[in-house]
């Protein structure tokens, strides 16, 4: 009975990021076995080529590196980039158990990547590589419920994700509206 309690408790969603204390504790564990292991930048470069190659037109975001003139195992560009991405996701790892700031860090990323008209369909292929990425470099260390744990995650990240592109789209719909409806009314009143 005391048993069935604590497991219910370590199981349940916490209000804002869905992640029990379960989850957390998994997330923080294979993050440990990538860092321990050296492998954030493999992890980080082997994601971003997975997922180029599946969609080579998320490539034209990037303005520094350039996988079709130079290769990924030798682009210096690359890893460092897949280090900064790296490094965002440690930041998210770290603040795990702390949602407001969290949310905070999350809003900060979203609209530097709004700005580069990064969408949340884009978030959510990002999301998918990177689970399927950790699986490929943890292999039999990575088990099924890590793997749940890591997609909850993500559906926390892109969930605010999409609540903040939402915002910038209506602010941005609003101004144009306003912008259309002072010059009818100025077309309206000249003679
Ligand atoms: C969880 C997902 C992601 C995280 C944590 C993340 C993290 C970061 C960080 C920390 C930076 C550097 C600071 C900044 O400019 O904001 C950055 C830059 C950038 N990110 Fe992301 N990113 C994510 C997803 C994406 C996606 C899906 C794309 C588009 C395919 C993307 C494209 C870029 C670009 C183009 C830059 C600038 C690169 C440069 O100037 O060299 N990111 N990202």
């Amino acid at each position: 009975m005391g048993c069935a309690y604590f497991r219910s408790m370590d199981e349940k969603p916490d209000d804002i990021t869905g992640l029990s204390r379960k989850d957390v504790r998994l997330i923080r564990r294979s993050w440990k076995l990538i860092q321990n292991k050296s492998l954030l930048i493999p992890t980080g470069a082997e994601l971003f080529v997975r997922l180029f190659s599946a969609y080579p037109e998320m490539m034209d975001y990037f303005q520094t590196f350039n996988l079709r003139e130079s290769p990924a195992e030798t682009n210096q560009k690359l890893s460092e980039h897949a280090l900064t991405f790296m490094n965002g996701i440690n930041l998210y790892v770290t603040y795990i158990d702390d949602p407001e700031l969290w949310v905070a860090l999350l809003h900060k990323v979203a609209i530097s990547h709004l700005e580069r008209l990064v969408t949340t369909k884009d978030m959510e292929r990002m999301a998918s590589f990177f689970v399927k990425t950790l699986r490929s470099q943890l292999g039999s260390s990575f088990s099924v419920e890590s793997e749940r744990a890591w997609d909850r995650f993500f559906y926390f990240v892109n969930t605010i994700y999409a609540q903040v592109e939402l915002q910038i789209n209506g602010i941005i719909r609003k101004r144009s509206t306003q912008t259309i409806s002072t010059k009818t009314s100025s077309r309206t009143v000249a003679p």
